[in-house]
């Protein structure tokens, strides 16, 4: 029953953000089971209002759901999204997150920095009183990189680190971008922690998102 009341307050944020949409808007869409309900919200206005509205996908995973739903899509090399929506594994009291349980985290920081207005979509397990609470911080690593930045993520006060790994197939998961994920447990993300990781040679992106400009919609 647990599962059922998520997938409920998931579904009346869906649609929440759905009133949001207005003829003309180019939506950056982050992915996730959230994102997709609300994905599905979106496009039954669209279609029943007949609005011209365009996507820009985070993932391939959102790109066949728009092509199944009927959404034109494009990317940010030929538009700019005028708001951004997306889940969260974890939301802090500052509204600081951790992204990233879909690996499709680089994409999702990439078209949300692109975006003016950002909707955070959560259901009420993901509020945690500090970040790290219940998730490991997802971080994309260049494969050849992987040993340099394990030994770098230590000297950060890393205490766990763990490859992520595929469940249908052998071997570990490689992001859309061909890297790899490390899931990382620290004994606290402090606010430098997002640009500290980041320099790291080797670190393509980390789920780490502090000081964004966010809503969070929730029921
Ligand atoms: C995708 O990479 C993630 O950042 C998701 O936004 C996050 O894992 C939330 O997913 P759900 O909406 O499925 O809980």
């Amino acid at each position: 029953t647990k599962e059922i009341s998520n997938r409920e307050q998931k579904e009346a944020v869906a649609a929440k953000i759905a009133e949001r949409v207005k003829d003309g808007d180019v939506i950056g869409v982050g992915s996730g089971s959230t994102s997709y309900l609300a994905l599905l919200a979106i496009s039954k206005k669209v279609k029943e209002q007949k609005l011209n509205v365009m996507a820009i996908p985070t993932s391939h995973e959102v790109s066949l759901a728009c092509s199944i739903m009927g959404l034109p899509t494009s990317t940010l090399l030929n538009a700019r999204p005028d708001w951004y929506f997306d889940g969260a594994d974890e939301v802090d009291p500052d509204k600081n997150l951790i992204k990233g349980r879909g690996g499709a985290m680089f994409a999702e920081k990439l078209v949300m920095k692109s975006a003016p207005e950002n909707y955070i979509l959560v259901d009420s397990s993901k509020f945690v009183s500090f970040l790290g609470e219940k998730f490991a911080a997802p971080i994309e690593v260049d494969p050849r990189a992987i040993n340099l930045v394990e030994t770098e993520l230590a000297k950060l006060g890393a205490k766990e680190v763990q490859l992520r790994m595929a469940v249908a197939k052998d071997g570990p998961v490689i992001t859309e971008t061909g890297n790899l994920i490390l899931d990382v447990r620290f004994n606290k993300i402090t606010a430098d922690y997002e640009k500290e990781v980041k320099s790291i040679p080797g670190v393509i992106e980390s789920g780490i998102f502090i000081n964004y400009n966010l809503e969070i919609l929730t029921t």
